[in-house]
C-alpha cells in the first residue's frame, strides 16, 4: 500500500491536520491548489461555486498519482459542503478506483458533509473509509492532536 495526503486549505486549518497526519505516517504530502486564489472574495465567490456547481481550475499537483493506491483527502466545510476546489479535484476523476480516507474540518456546522463527499467519490470512482472530522474554534482546535494520530495509525495499523 502507497498512501499520500492530499487537501485544499484556504487558511491553514486543514493543512495542518494533512501535515500531523503525514508526519505520523512517515508518508509525503501536497496541497491542491486553485490557479485563483481566493482573497476576500472567498465567501461570495464560494457560495457561488457550489451553487452553480461551476468549480475553480486548479494547478496540477507534482506527485504522480499514479504511484499512489491510497490517498487521505482533507477539505474544509464551505457553505454545509466540502469546499469547491475539492468538487473540482475529484471531478476531474483523479481518485477513480484509489481508497480514500477523508478528513474534513468544520467551524460550526459539519451536518451531512461526509455523506455528501462521499457521495461524491463513489460517483467518480473511489473506494471511500470512514472520515475524520477536526473542529476549529476562532482558529484553535477542539479536537485534540491525538485524534488525528489515531486516525492516521488505523489507516496503516501502525
Ligand atoms: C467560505 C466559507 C464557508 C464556510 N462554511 C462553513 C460551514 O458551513 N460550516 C462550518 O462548520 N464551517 C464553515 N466554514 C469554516 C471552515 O470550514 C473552517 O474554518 C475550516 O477549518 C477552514 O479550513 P482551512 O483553514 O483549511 O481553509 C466556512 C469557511 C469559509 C471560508
Amino acid at each position: 500500500m502507497k498512501a499520500l495526503v492530499l487537501y485544499y486549505s484556504n487558511s491553514s486549518h486543514t493543512a495542518y491536520v494533512g501535515s500531523v497526519i503525514a508526519k505520523t505516517l512517515g508518508i509525503e504530502f501536497e496541497a491542491i491548489r486553485v490557479q485563483e486564489p481566493y482573497g476576500d472574495t472567498i465567501m461570495d465567490r464560494s457560495k457561488v461555486e457550489l451553487e452553480k456547481k461551476n468549480y475553480p481550475a486548479l494547478i496540477p499537483l507534482t506527485h504522480h498519482l499514479e504511484d499512489y493506491d491510497v490517498i487521505i483527502l482533507g477539505t474544509p466545510t464551505w457553505w454545509v459542503a466540502p469546499s469547491s476546489p475539492i468538487y473540482s479535484f475529484i471531478e476531474s476523476k483523479a481518485l477513480a478506483n484509489k481508497t480514500v480516507y477523508p478528513f474534513i474540518t468544520t467551524g460550526f456546522d459539519v451536518t451531512g458533509v461526509e455523506d455528501k463527499l462521499k457521495e461524491l467519490l463513489e460517483k467518480n470512482g473511489s473506494k471511500v473509509k470512514p472520515a475524520l472530522i477536526i473542529s476549529f474554534t476562532n482558529a484553535f482546535m477542539d479536537n485534540s492532536e491525538s485524534d488525528i494520530v489515531d486516525f492516521a495509525k488505523k489507516i496503516t495499523n501502525k
